[in-house]
C-alpha cells in the first residue's frame, strides 16, 4: 500500500497549499499512530457524516455533460481517461492470478467523488475486452446514477429483484452502444440498508458470479451510512475512489479503518491535474 499512501499524501500536500498554505507534512501520513487516532474518533466522525449528509441540499438533476462524462471510456476509447481505466483493469487482472476477483465494489469516503463514473468505465473497458460478459450492478438504492448515465429505462431494478417483485432476468438490461449488461435501480426502497443487508442481496450476487466473468458493483459514500460497507462485504476486492484535492485525508483514513483491508485492491486517484488532463489514476 506504500504507493497508495504516497499518492493520497500528494493529494492531501494539493490540497492543502490551496486552500491556504500549510506547509508539507511528513511524508509518512498514514503510519499506526494516525490510524489509531482515527479509529478512536470514529463513531464521532460517523455521526457528523450523517448530520452533514441530511443537511445537504438536494441534488439538480444530471446534466447531459455530465452523463457524457460518465461514460468517457464508451464515448472516447482513445481518451487519456479511457487509457487509465485500460491501466486500472490490467492492475486488476495481474492481482486475479493470484486470486479470484470475480466480484469488484466500486467506493468513496464521500458522496461526489467519482464512483459511479469509476464503475462506469471500469465496466465499460472491462466489457470491451473480447470475450467478457461484464455485469454493473447500482447499489445506491438512494440516489441511483447508473441507468441514467448509460442511457437505460429499467422496467425492473435491484429493490424490485430484492423484494420479488421482478425476476432477475427482467430487471437486467442492456447499455446504449457497448455489450455491457446492467442492472439498474428503478425504484428507490424505503429500506435500502435493510435489503443490501439482506440474504437475497448475497445470493443475488453469488448468482451473478455464478453467470458473469466480472461484476461490478457500485456503492454509495462508505462515511455516514452502512450501505457501502454491507455491499462492500459481499465483493472479492474493494476500489476505493479518492478525489483528488477534494477528499480529506482523515476521511481516506476512516475508511481504511471501516473496510476490510483485506479486500481493497488499491485506490483511484480522480481528478488529478485537472487542467492538463480531465483523469488521473494511480
Ligand atoms: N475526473 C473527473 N473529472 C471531471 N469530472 C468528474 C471526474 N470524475 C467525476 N466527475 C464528475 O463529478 C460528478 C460526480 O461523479 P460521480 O457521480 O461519478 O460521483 P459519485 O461518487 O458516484 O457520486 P455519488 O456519491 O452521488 O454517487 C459527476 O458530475 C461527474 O461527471
Ligand atoms: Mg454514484
Amino acid at each position: 500500500m506504500a504507493k497508495h499512501y504516497e499518492a493520497l499524501q500528494k493529494a492531501e500536500e494539493e490540497r492543502r497549499k490551496r486552500a491556504g498554505g500549510v506547509k508539507e507534512s511528513a511524508p509518512r501520513a498514514f503510519e499506526a499512530e494516525t490510524l489509531s487516532q482515527s479509529q478512536r474518533s470514529n463513531s464521532r466522525g460517523l455521526v457528523a457524516n450523517i448530520q452533514s449528509r441530511f443537511r445537504r441540499p438536494l441534488r439538480k438533476p444530471s446534466s447531459a455533460n455530465e452523463v457524457n462524462k460518465r461514460r468517457i471510456s464508451i464515448l472516447q476509447p482513445d481518451s487519456f481517461a479511457a487509457e487509465q481505466f485500460r491501466t486500472l483493469r490490467g492492475r486488476i487482472d495481474s492481482l486475479a492470478t493470484q486470486r479470484s476477483i470475480k466480484v469488484v465494489a466500486m467506493t468513496s469516503a464521500n458522496p461526489d467523488e467519482g464512483k459511479s463514473t469509476a464503475s462506469i468505465n471500469l465496466a465499460a473497458v472491462t466489457s470491451m475486452s473480447v470475450g467478457r460478459k461484464v455485469i454493473l450492478v447500482d447499489c445506491d438504492l438512494r440516489q441511483p446514477k447508473i441507468h441514467r448515465s448509460l442511457g437505460i429505462e429499467p422496467v425492473a431494478g435491484l429493490a424490485e429483484v430484492l423484494t420479488g417483485r421482478a425476476p432477475l432476468d427482467e430487471a437486467i438490461a442492456q447499455a446504449d452502444g457497448i455489450a455491457l449488461d446492467v442492472l439498474g435501480v428503478r425504484s428507490t426502497p424505503s429500506n435500502p440498508s435493510e435489503l443490501l443487508a439482506s440474504q437475497d442481496m448475497r445470493k443475488l450476487i453469488d448468482e451473478l458470479a455464478g453467470q458473469y466473468d466480472q461484476v461490478i458493483l457500485d456503492t454509495p459514500a462508505c462515511l455516514g451510512l452502512p450501505d457501502a460497507k454491507t455491499v462492500t462485504e459481499l465483493a472479492d476486492g474493494i476500489v476505493l475512489v479518492v478525489r483528488a484535492d477534494v477528499t480529506p485525508r482523515e476521511d481516506v483514513e476512516t475508511v481504511f479503518e471501516i473496510l476490510d483491508r483485506d479486500r481493497l485492491l488499491g485506490l483511484v486517484l480522480n481528478g488529478v491535474e485537472m487542467t492538463r488532463r480531465q483523469y488521473g489514476y494511480y
